[in-house]
């Protein structure tokens, strides 16, 4: 089977580190892809030759199941080499450093290579040691996941048929959250009005200037909205009390079904994953009929296949540049 690549015009980046660098065709583009990716994978034979040959190293230094999965499956299914290489946080403890590593990487000869760290910008640094490889942000501390605000964008308009003028809410946990930053970016990109609801605790500061609206109240912030948003506690990367407990923070901002009669009636309710059920979403919620999480990892796939496919054949320019043996 060939590549629908064919169809879409080439895809302007070396390296996908976050929505920030995109515009709104590059990322069109990529959804373009991805979403005839994701027709394609619902037949039975999804099986592609377009990676082969090609080494696609998933370089995880936090621990990841779903994103990690995700690009593994993205990568065998376009016929790559893929390895997964998780660095344990005992040998960056033995002093082995970023640079280090690209090093290491460097003698392997990777030409994809997916990150994930918990310093934010420390996959861009990372970008710019490894040489003839496209590099992708699988998540960088609260800074950027591109692919994630990819295969929200992709699964809301898949669902909606468009994503310019939807209101869309993005509730909890903004201020941890590189989930919500990458998706602000794009959806507002995408032409959606971006609302954030959460506690003052939670949220950036000057976070307006970004174009969004900010509430204090699920109340308010979820009337009329077509897509919501939630986001995980991300208690590991707060230091001291952010919020009081798990249940007065449900009792405040969990999303339940009386909540969700706020918003439109079809309204569509999503998570990035993992889940604290009962924290900031009610378990009838997170199961019921407008839950589109399962699309949502769905989704992951083919948004990862779009971009390995995407940034390989960039990396097909730059290999025929070089001269013979080098
Ligand atoms: C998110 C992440 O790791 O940033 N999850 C994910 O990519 N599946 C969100 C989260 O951890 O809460």
């Amino acid at each position: 089977m060939t590549s629908p690549a064919a169809d879409f015009a080439p895809f302007s980046k070396t390296h996908l580190l976050g929505i920030s660098d995109l515009s709104p065709l590059d990322i069109e583009n990529l959804l373009d892809r991805a979403n005839a990716w994701a027709d394609r994978n619902a037949l039975p034979d999804n099986k592609h030759a377009i990676l082969r040959g090609r080494t696609h190293i998933n370089l995880f230094f936090e621990a990841s199941t779903r994103t990690q999965s995700s690009f593994e499956i993205a990568g065998k299914r376009l016929g790559a080499d893929v390895m997964n290489m998780s660095v344990s946080q005992s040998s960056v403890k033995k002093g082995e450093t970023l640079l280090d590593t690209a090093v290491t990487l460097n003698a392997m000869r990777p030409d994809l290579l997916v990150v994930r760290h918990h310093g934010s910008g420390a996959v861009e640094l990372l970008a710019r040691k490894v040489a003839n490889c496209a590099v992708i942000n699988a998540g960088d501390g609260s800074h950027e996941h591109p692919t994630q605000a990819l295969l929200d964008a992709l699964t809301i308009r898949r669902h909606k048929g468009r994503v310019q003028g939807l209101r869309v809410a993005i509730c909890g946990d903004i201020a941890h959250s590189r989930v919500a930053r990458s998706n602000i970016l794009s959806l507002s990109a995408l032409g959606a009005e971006v609302h954030l609801i959460g506690p003052a605790t939670l949220m950036p500061p000057a976070i307006e200037r970004m174009g969004v609206k900010v509430f204090r109240s699920m109340e308010e912030g979820l009337e009329g909205c077509d897509v919501i948003m939630m986001l995980r506690l991300q208690r590991e990367r707060m230091s001291g009390a952010y919020v009081p407990s798990s249940r007065e923070f449900f009792h405040y901002y969990g999303l339940d079904a009386k909540r969700l009669a706020r918003a439109k009636p079809d309204a569509l309710v999503m998570h990035p994953g993992p889940m604290n059920r009962g924290v900031e979403i009610d378990s009838v919620v997170a199961d019921g009929e407008q839950s589109v999480i399962r699309d949502q990892v769905e989704m992951g796939v083919a948004v990862r296949m779009a971009v390995l496919e995407a940034l390989a054949e960039n990396l097909d320019r730059t290999k025929d540049n070089r001269k013979p043996g080098e």
